[in-house]
């Protein structure tokens, strides 16, 4: 992959998390300049300062963003572009995670009543809305220019319909079927947009350490990178519409069978299939 995003140019958000991290060292590393974006900009300054080298060759930018406000995302994607020259892939990574409310959420699950309507409406603006702001804020570029990536970082299946896993779950659920939608909008207009998920609890903070799960079987953060790489690359152009079980990645194999080995259709096509419509089939 070296090189080979020489180039382009990545909106990674989240980016001072345990996967955004991955993700703009991967980027880096495949040639593109890197936009690194996160609320707290105290953790994204230690990252960023670990990357001096990409920093000073005007090849990562850092900076504060809050992806639950629409001006914020809209004035990000701007500054991108102009200090970094351009947009092309736009990975929608950030997110809150149960550990926000309590963090021993994983073994003590937390009931309707511990979530208040607050922390409700927190979760839809990060992890669902804040997607969807610098999609609509990107979406119009990438378009006029004919070549865009578009990833989306949503969670496995059982997450989003467990039980007493709310809002993380049903604000996962949502950017799933957004994400199937952009995905079938923007088809055939050279913007492709997939889901990449590591398919099971990854060893980032966004798992408290009180979850009592033995960490070391953990997803490893560096899994999530290999088909966003993929799905950037010459090679990836031609999948829209899918998801990417990150964990079931196999390194040994070539990318291009690594990603068949762990892709589906986003979301749940199968159920889509058979609106009952007046007169017949909806449009397209
Ligand atoms: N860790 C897991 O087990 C797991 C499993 C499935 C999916 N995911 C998803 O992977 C992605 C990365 O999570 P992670 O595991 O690296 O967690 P993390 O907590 O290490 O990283 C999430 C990052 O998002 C940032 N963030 C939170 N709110 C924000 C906001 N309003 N604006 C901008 N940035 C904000 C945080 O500051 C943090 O740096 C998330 O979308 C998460 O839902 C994680």
């Amino acid at each position: 992959m070296s090189g080979e995003l020489e180039g382009r140019v990545a909106v990674v958000t989240g980016a001072a998390g345990g996967i955004g991290r991955e993700f703009v060292r991967g980027l880096l590393g495949a040639g593109a300049k890197v936009a690194a974006l996160d609320k707290d900009e105290d953790r994204l300054a230690d990252f960023a300062a670990e990357q001096e080298d990409a920093v000073s060759a005007g090849r990562l930018a850092a900076f504060g963003l809050d992806i639950a406000d629409n001006a914020a995302c809209e004035a990000a994607v701007e500054r991108t572009r102009d200090v970094l020259g351009g947009l092309h892939i736009l990975v929608n990574n950030g997110a809150v995670g149960m550990g926000v409310i309590r963090s021993d959420h994983m073994t003590n699950l937390i009931e309707i009543d511990e979530i208040e309507p607050e922390v409700w409406d927190r979760f839809v603006a990060v992890n669902l809305s804040g997607a969807w702001y610098m999609t609509r804020a990107a979406a119009g570029g990438l378009l006029d220019q004919g070549w865009g990536r578009i990833i989306n970082v949503t969670t496995s299946f059982f997450t989003m319909l467990r039980g007493r896993f709310h809002p993380y779950g049903p604000a996962k659920a949502g950017l799933e079927a957004m994400s199937a939608g952009h995905a079938a909008e923007f088809a055939g207009r050279g913007v492709t947009v997939n889901v990449v998920v590591p398919g099971g609890p990854a060893d980032t903070p966004m798992v408290p350490q009180e979850s009592g799960i033995d960490r070391s079987l953990m997803v490893r953060p560096s899994a999530m990178a290999p088909p966003v790489l993929w799905l950037c690359s010459a090679e990836g152009a031609g999948w829209t519409g899918h998801r990417y079980v990150a964990g079931n990645w196999d390194a040994a194999l070539d990318p291009a069978a690594a990603a068949e080995g762990c892709r589906a259709p986003i979301a749940w096509p199968d159920l889509a299939q058979s609106p009952v419509w007046p007169g017949g089939k909806p449009p397209e």
